[in-house]
Order: C-alpha cells, then sequence, then structure tokens
C-alpha cells in the first residue's frame, strides 16, 4: 500500500498500470466498518483502489468542531493496508486549499434543504472537496455511504452536471448491533448517553413501520417519528423530514415508486442532538420491488 501527500504521486500511482481501474473511496479518517463497507465493494468492482484521509476544513462552519474531529492516522493505515488498499492520499490542508485560493463548487437546490439548512456552507465545502478529489485520482468509480443520503444526491449532481466521467456508488447505511449508524462522531457519545442515540433509528423504523400499515401522509409520519425522539432523555430534534429520495424536496403524500424506479418512494430522515452531540440517520422507504 502507496501512503502519499503530493499530488503529483497519486497521479503517477494512478497511471502506472493503463489497464487497470480504479476505484476512489474519499473519508475525513477515523475508519470503521462504515467506512470499510465502501472499501470493500471498491476492492469487489476494480482492479485497484484509492482512499483519501483529509478532515476538510471547507466543509466545517464551526471551528470547534474542527478541532475536535477525533483523528487517529495510525490505525485508519493500518486498517487499509488489511483491506488490501493500494494507494491513500493523506494531503496536508494548504496542499488542497493553497493561499490565494478561490474556487468553490455550490449545487443548488439539493443541496438547500435539511442538513444544507442546518449546516450553511456545509455542502459546498463537500461538493469541492469532492470535485478536487475525483479531479486528482480520476477513478473509474467513487463510493460514498446511503448514511450521508443528502452528500450523495449532491455528488451525483455534480457528476452530472459538471459531466465528469465515473460512476458514483452508494453502498448502505452499517449499524451498530442497537441500530445506531456506525459515525466516527459516535465517539464523542459518554457511556451514559450512548444508549439514547438508538432513538434516530427507532423513530426512522416507527415511520417505516407506519408507512408499511398504510399512511402516506408524509405530516403524520413526521410527528411519528418525532413522538420517539421526544420520548427519548437527552435527545433534541434538529429536523424530522419525509422527502423526494431524489430532489429531497418534502411531500405532502407519499406515493408509491414505480415498480422499475431505481430510487424509494421517500426519504425518512432526521438530525437530532443527543446530549451535546448531533446524529444524523436516514432510512428509505416504498423500495420498488426488483424487477424481473
Ligand atoms: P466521512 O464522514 O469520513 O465519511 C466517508 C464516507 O463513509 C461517506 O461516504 C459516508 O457516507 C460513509 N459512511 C459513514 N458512516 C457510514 C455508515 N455507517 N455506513 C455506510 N457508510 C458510511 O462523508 C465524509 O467523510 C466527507 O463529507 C467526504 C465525502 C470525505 C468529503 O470531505
Amino acid at each position: 500500500m502507496q501512503v502519499v501527500a503530493d499530488i503529483a504521486a497519486v497521479r503517477r500511482a494512478r497511471h502506472a498500470d493503463p489497464s487497470a481501474t480504479w476505484g476512489l473511496v474519499p473519508t475525513m479518517g477515523f475508519l470503521h466498518e462504515g467506512h470499510l463497507s465502501l472499501v470493500r465493494q471498491a476492492r469487489r468492482d476494480n482492479s485497484r483502489v484509492g482512499v483519501s484521509i483529509f478532515v476538510n476544513p471547507a466543509q466545517f462552519q464551526n471551528p470547534d468542531d474542527l478541532a475536535t474531529y477525533p483523528r487517529d492516522p495510525e490505525r485508519d493505515l493500518a486498517l487499509l493496508k488489511q483491506e488490501g488498499v493500494d494507494l491513500v492520499w493523506t494531503p496536508p490542508p494548504e496542499l488542497v486549499y493553497p493561499p490565494g485560493y478561490q474556487t468553490y463548487i455550490h449545487v443548488e437546490e439539493v443541496s438547500r434543504p435539511l442538513e444544507g439548512a442546518a449546516r450553511p456552507g456545509h455542502f459546498r465545502g463537500v461538493a469541492t472537496v469532492v470535485a478536487k478529489l475525483m479531479n486528482v485520482f480520476q477513478p473509474q468509480r467513487v463510493y460514498f455511504g446511503q448514511k450521508d443520503a443528502q452528500q450523495v444526491a449532491v455528488v451525483k449532481h455534480l457528476v452530472e452536471d459538471l459531466n465528469f466521467p465515473l460512476t458514483v456508488v452508494s453502498c448502505p447505511t452499517v449499524r451498530e448491533p442497537d441500530g445506531l449508524a456506525m459515525s466516527s462522531r459516535n465517539v464523542l457519545l459518554s457511556p451514559q448517553v450512548r444508549p439514547h442515540a438508538t432513538c434516530l433509528f427507532r423513530a426512522l423504523q416507527a415511520g417505516s413501520d407506519a408507512f408499511a400499515q398504510g399512511e402516506s401522509q408524509a405530516e403524520a409520519l413526521r410527528a411519528v417519528m418525532r413522538t420517539v425522539v421526544n420520548a427519548t432523555p437527552m435527545a433534541r430534534i434538529d429536523y424530522v423530514s419525509v422527502a423526494h429520495p431524489e430532489t429531497l424536496a418534502e411531500l405532502d403524500v407519499v406515493e408509491a415508486a414505480a415498480p422499475r424506479s431505481s430510487r424509494g418512494a421517500a426519504l425518512l430522515s432526521l438530525a437530532a442532538f443527543v446530549d451535546e452531540v448531533r446524529l444524523i440517520d436516514n432510512l428509505t422507504v416504498g423500495e420498488p420491488a426488483c424487477a424481473d
């Protein structure tokens, strides 16, 4: 496994074998099974796998959040080596954003609601760094987790709108045994509050169950989800959403997806503070039955 910091070294490794196919997994490090599931999917789909580890200052609004973001580079590299990764890029921030840097990418509509509204400028930072990573690595495929569903929607738009010649692959959310979605931020939860963090997934499941039992009014589904979080000590809702899975526009009524559609009927999502830790999660409902 090659670990490099500079851009020329990434490009040399990337183009050393013209017959190779490359999958890229962008990360901010402090890796867990969620990240590794993307690496394994990339390993299955491509002859070479590249991973970037970069805590991207442009997507953090709060300097404290950036400063306290958990990091463990030694452990990350050991895990990636075990997974058979070929190339890891760990650029210093001044290489990605040198003095005088002034080009940013703003994906408009789909960046606006939910995480975009709660964290203004967040997706501008994400879109910019992902475009740079894709441009430096030039992979055939790039891998993202459905855990950050809006990020997937933003990146898909970016790739389509700017004609990047690659495929965006979205992978399922990996969860702890009790349902909590894995996240680098979970280490910030104290042992006392950790059990309460399951309220996000329980709320999504309650919403999904209500939909399965015939409730199609989006506001009724939001109410079901809110009730679960509000019943949890130490949890405070930031938002609860029932939205179109691709546009992320809020729905009035959830209509079944067309049988051969590639998407579900609705994306249920929420953000909540559990103690002072902000967590997000989502679930797609009404996934079309497999065609054929
Ligand atoms: P980070 O939070 O490190 O996540 C890297 C990738 O791992 C993202 O695609 C994320 O959706 C995925 N991931 C995180 N938790 C997951 C889980 N429980 N199951 C499945 N996948 C999971 O997301 C970012 O970094 C950054 O915004 C980045 C895309 C690297 C740009 O800076």
